[in-house]
């Protein structure tokens, strides 16, 4: 097998992009001598809220406690329904059975998230496949997935329509916006993942959720740590989810660099955007999206052996997802998943297929990778 000459990603060129400010932050942290919840956490859930026109921000462990901290905080548990996607990282779907509640999975659009029609069909109990008591629809996740927001102004009116929550799982889409308007934004609360590959991420673990909602936001503050509103004392059940000063401390520094790395992404996609086109189906905009390519997403029937083939040519790629999460083992078969429904997600599955993509690629590496998929398409 070739050497992977250019890789799908690589978060430790996001390191040494920043190297010197990284690292006098760890010092910085350090040196405190204050490791768990303190200066550099609460200075980057302000940043990161700001930078998302957000009121709060609350830091906490990893994208999936983000999802399930807000569940928790919108009271949603056994007996309850929340729709979402079956095409996400399964960290969407677990956060839902997190807090016991039960996820109903609805299909995807042209543009890989929420059908706004779907969403309809799945509060109206218009889905075969669920055996046992028909869950109360409580709220809907909406997963902005690969960089590009959901189709909000729809989403957000059957919401209102039918008196459900609105979570955005934000964790491929920081700085994303439609019409200008940043995701986050758009429902009660949002998570976002700051796992190392993502448009923002940390060097390990982390998360954040950001809302509007004062109310909400000071519940998920106390949740976060056992239930607290003062030391020692638990108000209300809670967890441990807690973002770590070194993190947030590394965490500042990169948000600094996403806007103009947000950028460097979408000028890589207008590369692959004129190179590629005519070649294979490419990624959809939305009318006044910001999209913010945390993936770049080309389809191919075939795709496996395509991406077989690039690989020889030293290309690395990557699938999101290769099988949709009804499908899974852990899944198959549980009522309300609409197995076996979702015909636009099957087929993306199978056909999907994501470039190299991240801010340090280099204009020579994406040249490479064109050339590589080029002759890979005609052979
Ligand atoms: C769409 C989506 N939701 C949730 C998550 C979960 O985030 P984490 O891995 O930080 O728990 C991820 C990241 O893997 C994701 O891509």
């Amino acid at each position: 097998m070739a050497d992977i000459r250019v890789p799908q990603a690589d978060p430790k060129a996001g390191y040494l992009a920043h190297k010197a400010e990284i690292d006098a932050a760890v010092t910085r942290a350090l040196d405190s001598g204050w490791y768990i919840l303190g200066q550099e956490v609460a200075a980057f859930e302000k940043e990161f809220a700001a930078f998302e026109s957000a009121a709060h921000g609350i830091g906490v462990a990893n994208g999936t406690d983000a999802l399930e901290i807000i569940l928790r905080g919108l009271g949603i548990g056994p007996g309850d329904g929340v729709v979402t996607v079956s095409h996400t990282a399964v960290a969407t779907v677990a956060s839902i059975e997190l807090v016991g509640a039960t996820p109903v999975l609805a299909d995807i659009d042209a543009h890989y998230t929420l059908s706004p029609a779907a969403l309809e069909a799945a509060l109206a109990g218009d889905m075969s496949g669920g055996a046992g008591d028909k869950p109360k629809i409580k709220a809907v996740i909406v997963v902005h997935l690969y960089g590009q927001i959901a189709d909000m102004p729809a989403i957000a009116a059957i919401a209102k329509k039918h008196g459900i929550a609105i979570i955005e799982d934000c964790a491929q889409a920081h700085g994303a916006t439609l019409g200008g308007k940043p995701v986050g934004s758009w429902g009660n609360a949002a998570a976002f993942s700051l796992y190392p590959t993502k448009n923002l991420g940390a060097f390990g673990d982390g998360g954040i959720v950001t809302t509007n909602d004062g109310i909400l936001a000071e519940k998920i503050r106390a949740i976060r740590e056992y239930g607290w509103r003062k030391r020692y004392i638990s108000d209300i059940s809670g967890m441990n989810t807690r973002l770590d000063e070194l993190h947030a401390a590394m965490l500042r520094v990169r948000l600094k660099y996403l806007a103009a790395e947000n950028a460097r992404r979408a000028a890589i996609a207008g590369i692959y955007d004129k190179e590629l086109a005519g070649l294979c189906p490419l990624p959809l905009r939305r009318d006044a999206a910001g999209h913010v390519f945390h993936q770049y997403v080309i389809r191919r029937a075939g795709r496996d052996a395509l991406q077989a083939k690039l690989r020889d040519l030293g290309i690395g790629t990557n699938v999101h997802y290769p099988m949709p999460v009804h499908l899974q083992p852990a899944y198959a078969g549980h009522s309300w998943l609409a197995q076996g429904k979702l015909p636009v997600t099957e087929q993306a599955s199978e056909e999907v297929l994501s470039l190299p993509m991240f801010p340090q690629l280099t204009d020579a590496q994406v040249a490479e990778t064109v050339a590589a998929l080029k002759a890979a398409l005609k052979g």
